[in-house]
């Protein structure tokens, strides 16, 4: 194929992938395959990165994020985002529509639409295409995240259809559907991490993330409610709603037009019972004056327009009586209080027990046994105690003592610092310890031992024959069917799945182990940055924290683990039984690289950051994050940080520029190491030449000895 042939391709390909994914995002509809979509993604990434210069900053592959560190820069709102007057009673909304008709002399439309409850956004585009997504900031300033944006889904990176303006913005919610929601706070817990509170705080916590590619991960939504700019195809709320759904928009279907207040408390009662049914989470319903000319007559006040009103739901809960708390002790030894309750109706189900989060928590609201105390679902889930009700508190009350010993073991809790939960610190005699971590190893994420769950785990336990996770590959057929609730029959497909586990994948396997921190994500990185366990094991607080994501409270974690004598002898037994403890090799595209680490920094012309990584790991090499003593070389883009640079020269570490480092590879590649036809010979020593030169330290610097070489 020709370079022309090529782009056309690239076009055709930008648009295709644009199209599924505004189906699968927007509409909910698969047309393809997932198998399908990513053969088509990786065609044009590939394509992107021979022609780097024709990729296009929307492009669909834009949308799996960067690690590129974003410090977010503030920006000024094309017209600023106003908030909205609030209010709970259906008294003061059915004023402000008589105010509303007064004003305006004549019938009024009103647009009732749900309050989406996550974080405001607003989109610019330009001829077309997704131009920058600022948050809402003080309403005049907002942050720009257009990067973390760009990976949300429903976000159209180019319009379809026509009509639409040169330059507008559009506002709307980004919001973290509750299935999303769970998942991430599923892999917080299991990571040791506190649980986000709710859905709001995940979304907007989440699009503050300086790396995308973790935004990308976490299943965002964006539902736009708002036009603004000149040139809008028509001067009604409702119809310009309507023309940016045909433009590719995610536009929320659960809106009405009301001309009257009762229709309006209709559109509210309606809404107040069935959104509990919504897969996110929603605190109101606006209403807003349909016709432009008659927002602009209402005007607004300092902070909000007079044309839109947010009538707020209120947030469901109930008043029961504080019975006791129980202490429940996690695989990782945190403490966990939850409250026993008289049961009670809540939001459509009876609430028993509720969480209180850790000590802190208790003493802030003072809660006391035998208070009462009001119960709301936190973010409509979990069911927490939100507020004593002091007026009915008992004569004889006593401040909440919290416990001071594990209630499991007895040994005396500790508190690490910055942590708000008290641990249980005996790892391996603590008994919902042992059997949890069991648990957490053969869980489906895990090693995905089927037939083993928890009331086995522990009725192996209670017979001696499960102690730790390295037992489990010791367990015997005729000791296992002799058990109650076994037999033959699924003691043989126990031990079939436990066979079949040896197969799991190393990061997988490194997530089983439960160190403390170590979630799935986290596992992964380790596991591509260390290849094998006894690197990560080998490894110290700061080599740890130079695998991406990993801080110095992860790090500790990891030392501290391997440090354990009977860790140490468990990994022995799994190590024996067969259990990958290194990350399977793909295949390279040379050994250009290996053995070298290297740190990308900055930005670069024709390459994302993540393209520079891949190439690395392709050529053997490996990615480090900070420049130190263990860096053979750094591939600096336009923008290196000068405290990088100061530290690179002061370590004596080579800088290649990014012309250099494609030299570099691309040589290694056209004639490879392995490959030795005499008449290549010559250059595969050039390579060579290179490569060791980029790797010892100082003598001349890097830039005149690759010109010396190569050019
Ligand atoms: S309209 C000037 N419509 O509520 C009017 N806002 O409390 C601008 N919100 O900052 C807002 N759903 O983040 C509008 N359907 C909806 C909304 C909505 C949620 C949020 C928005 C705004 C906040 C005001």
């Amino acid at each position: 194929m020709n370079r022309h042939d090529d782009i056309k391709r690239m076009r055709e390909l930008e648009q295709l992938l644009d199209h599924y994914n505004h189906k699968y995002y927007v509409e909910s509809i698969s047309e393809v395959s997932d198998f399908e979509f990513d053969t088509l993604l990786r065609e044009l990434q590939d394509l992107e990165a021979q022609y780097p210069e024709e990729a296009d900053s929307n492009s669909p592959t834009k949308r799996v994020g960067s690690d590129l560190c974003s410090e977010f820069e503030s920006v000024e709102h094309l017209f600023p985002m106003q908030s909205l007057s609030n209010t709970y009673s259906s008294e003061e909304l059915g004023e402000w529509i008589e105010r509303v008709e007064r004003e305006i002399g004549s019938e009024v439309e009103f647009v009732c639409e749900l309050k989406f409850d996550g974080t405001a956004i607003s989109l610019r585009y330009e001829n077309g295409a997704l131009q920058r997504a600022v948050t809402r900031g003080d309403g005049q300033r907002g942050d720009d995240v257009t990067n973390n944006v760009r990976t949300i889904g429903s976000v159209p990176l180019r319009l379809r259809g026509e009509g639409y303006p040169t330059i507008f913005e559009i506002r709307g919610e980004i919001v973290m559907p509750y299935a999303s929601f769970e998942k991430l706070n599923r892999e917080r817990e299991a990571a040791g991490e506190a649980p986000m509170a709710n859905p709001r705080n995940a979304a907007s916590g989440t699009l503050k993330q300086q790396s995308s590619q973790v935004v990308a991960r976490r299943g965002l939504d964006c539902t736009l409610y708002q036009l603004a700019g000149e040139g809008l195809p028509s001067e009604s709320h409702w119809q310009n709603l309507e023309a940016a759904r045909s433009w590719g928009f995610k536009i929320s279907e659960h809106t009405r037009i009301c001309r009257s207040k009762a229709e309006v408390e209709e559109f509210i009662a309606y809404w107040d019972v069935e959104r509990k049914a919504l897969p996110y989470a929603t605190d109101g319903v606006v209403i807003k004056v349909n016709s432009y000319a008659q927002q602009r007559a209402l005007g607004s006040t300092a902070k909000a327009p007079r044309w839109a009103v947010a009538y707020k739901f209120q947030a469901e809960r109930a008043l029961t009586r504080l019975l006791s708390v129980d202490f429940q002790v996690g695989r990782t030894g945190a403490i966990t209080p939850v409250a026993n309750l008289e049961p009670v109706q809540l939001a459509g189900t009876v609430v028993k027990r509720a969480s209180i989060h850790n000590a802190d928590q208790i003493a802030a609201l003072d809660i006391r046994l035998g208070d009462m105390v009001y119960v709301e679902k936190g973010g409509e889930i979990i069911p927490k105690i939100t507020e004593v009700e002091l007026a009915e508190r008992p004569a004889d009350s006593k401040p909440f003592e919290y416990i001071t010993h594990c209630p499991e073991c007895g040994s005396e809790l500790i508190r690490y610092e910055g942590e708000a939960k008290h641990y249980c610190p005996n790892e391996s005699g603590c008994p919902p310890q042992i059997t949890g971590r069991i648990i957490h190893f053969i869980s489906r994420k895990a090693m995905n031992i089927e037939g083993l769950g928890a009331e086995t785990v522990e009725l192996l336990w209670q017979n001696g024959m499960l102690n730790n996770i390295s037992d489990i590959y010791n367990l015997d057929a005729i000791r296992l069917a002799a058990l109650p609730r076994l037999g033959e029959k699924s003691a043989t497909n126990i031990l079939e799945s436990i066979a079949k586990s040896k197969e799991v994948a190393f990061e997988r396997v490194l997530f089983a182990l439960g160190i403390r921190f170590v979630g799935e994500t986290t596992a992964k990185y380790l596991a591509s940055h260390f290849q094998t366990l006894d690197a990560i094991a080998a490894a110290n607080v700061e080599e740890l924290a130079e695998a991406e994501e990993v801080g110095s409270k992860i790090a500790d974690a990891i030392v501290g683990y391997f440090a354990d004598e009977k860790n140490r002898e468990i990994i022995e037994r799994l190590r024996k039984a067969g259990l990958k403890f290194e990350l399977e090799r793909k295949e390279l595209r040379s050994r250009a690289l290996e053995g070298k680490s290297v740190v990308i920094s900055g930005k670069f012309e024709g390459r994302s950051r993540d393209d520079m990584k891949r190439l690395i790991e392709e050529h053997g090499g490996k990615n480090l994050a900070a420049v130190s003593a263990n860096v053979d070389f750094i591939v600096a883009g336009d923008n290196m940080g000068p405290a990088k640079r100061q530290k690179a020269e002061k370590l004596g570490v080579r800088i290649l520029n990014e012309a250099e480092f494609m030299a570099l590879i691309s040589s290694a590649e056209e004639f490879n190491v392995s490959d030795t036809k005499t008449e290549e010979r010559g250059k595969v020593e050039e390579v060579r030449a290179i490569v060791e030169v980029a790797s010892t330290p100082k003598a001349e610097p890097m830039e005149q000895a690759v010109q010396g070489v190569l050019f």
